[in-house]
């Protein structure tokens, strides 16, 4: 296909060694915007303090956290590398910083799908950077060509399906009554160890060792496994695509077997990478800022993609409790579906936000329309005792941290209910075997044999 060989025909330079990345990547940087200082204020280790907003990948934290340091040079230090990931892994693919010529297509967007490394038959994942395969209803679009993205899912079943439950809740449903569509993808280090230790099925799984997924170390300048996991909305009645990075996708739909090519915009992205000084893996999150208000602060007039601040007036009743799941049944060709009224129920740390609105200039320095400069981080979850031999989780900080768009229902800081990313994903088990799978998910859905 036309379209799947433009997206793998890109360099995957963030995949792979560290110094390669560094070098490649140092090579294209146009603007290099150094600001010092900011940790200086908030950290002790005021001698590594400047950062730079470059496209080199920041590998891991310098020096971990030390035991316990839960204060805001550790948060600093673990958001500004969650900060430096995003503007690397959303650099253009054909180099130059995020924004510099307008929106552009991401390095992320050239990795591996899941669904292409978890093939239903078993068999040895394609090579590296091989194109997608389409399901058979989104061959016969003709409106197709060009487009870099398809959202489908690997099903226990039969192939694909687009994607659209949460993690253990439910469905998202924007404002114009379209569901919001999920994407998993993994880096090159993660592929090659799934593919060369036979992860890919179950006989490859039960023969297998101890799961350790590789970490990235400055030591050796070799980036480690990292996965990210995006949400998107179709740009529709109110949205400004100009204000999203935006990107043309085959949206497939299983339970009606059709496809459609469709406008989206990204509204979530996790990053979730394993370092030396994080074997329980750093969990980055960001969000559009025009998703949805703060539960202790919903009442302004501005547009968001969840919220709707005339809820109560237009749909009085039920329809507009926050952060509800939608009504059953699930199912999104169905028409008029009701919106979820979403909230953001814990504030963003103040210190956090003051590192959005740095990095937001800088992304405005490199393109005063910067698309880029419109999203956020909304946290950074890492293991404070990384090493304690009783709690395998590594005491995680802050203890829970959510994402609107994707763990909508989970939000809030109820133990063991909240959304805690370490403390959920280290439930995830590869299958059959209750074989603990390196904090991923994705070996859960391995379905072939051998
Ligand atoms: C309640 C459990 C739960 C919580 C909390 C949770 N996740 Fe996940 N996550 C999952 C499941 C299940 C999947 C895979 C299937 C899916 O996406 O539905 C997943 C998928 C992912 C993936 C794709 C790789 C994979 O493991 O499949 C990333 C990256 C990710 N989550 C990051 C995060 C981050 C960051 C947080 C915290 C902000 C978080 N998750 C919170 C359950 C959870």
């Amino acid at each position: 296909m036309q379209t799947s060989d433009h997206k793998r025909t890109v360099a995957h330079s963030v995949g792979g060694s560290g110094r390669a990345v560094l070098l490649t990547l140092a090579a294209t940087i146009v603007a290099i915007v150094v600001v010092a200082g900011i940790y200086a204020q908030a950290s002790p280790r005021s001698d590594e303090t400047a950062f730079t907003l470059s496209g080199g990948y920041p590998i891991d934290v310098p020096g971990g956290v030390g035991a316990g340091d839960t204060g805001p040079g550790a948060r600093s230090a673990y958001d500004v590398f969650s900060w430096q990931s995003f503007i690397a892994l959303n650099s253009p693919t054909d180099g130059g910083m995020p924004g510099e010529n307008g929106d552009n297509e991401t390095l992320w967007s050239t990795w591996m799908e899941d669904f292409q490394v978890l093939v239903s038959d078993g068999q040895t994942p394609a090579p590296w950077g091989a194109p997608l395969r389409l399901p058979t209803a989104c061959k016969t679009l003709t409106d197709g060509d060009g487009i870099t993205r398809i959202l489908t899912h690997a099903s226990k079943v039969d192939g694909v399906v687009g994607l659209f439950d949460q993690a253990q809740a439910g469905p998202l449903i924007d404002q114009n009554g379209s569901y919001v569509r999920y994407e998993i993808l993994i880096n090159e280090p993660m592929y090659t160890y799934i593919r060369d230790n036979r992860l890919y099925n179950q006989a490859g799984l039960n023969a297998f060792g101890q799961i350790d997924f590789p970490s990235g170390s400055l030591d050796t300048s070799t980036v480690g496994a990292i996965m990210v996991k995006a949400a998107w909305k179709v740009m529709g009645a109110g949205d400004d695509p100009s204000r999203f990075h935006v990107s043309r996708a085959h949206v497939f739909n299983q339970q009606a077997n059709t496809c459609a090519v469709e406008t989206l915009g990204l509204v979530g992205f996790h990053i979730s990478t394993k370092t030396v000084s994080a074997p329980q893996w750093i969990w980055s999150t960001f969000e559009h800022q025009g998703n949805a208000p703060d539960a202790d602060a919903p009442g302004t007039g501005a547009h968001y993609s969840f919220f709707d601040p005339q809820c109560a007036t237009k749909r009085p009743g039920p329809d507009c409790a926050p952060n509800a799941l939608p009504p059953t049944p699930w199912n999104p060709q169905l028409p008029n579906q009701k919106p979820v009224q979403v909230e953001r129920v814990t504030r963003i740390d103040a210190t956090t936000a003051a590192l959005n609105t740095k990095f937001q200039q800088l992304l405005r320095g490199v393109n005063a329309h910067s698309v880029w400069a419109n999203y956020m981080l909304v946290g950074t979850q890492f293991p404070q005792l990384p090493d304690d031999p009783t709690d395998p989780q590594g005491r995680p900080f802050p203890q829970y941290l959510a994402n609107t768009t994707i763990e909508t229902f989970l939000q809030g800081r109820v133990p063991t209910v909240s959304s805690n990313c370490i403390g959920c994903h280290n439930r995830a088990t590869a299958t059959t075997s209750a074989k603990f799978s390196d904090f991923t998910y994705i070996l859960s859905r391995v379905t072939a044999k051998y």
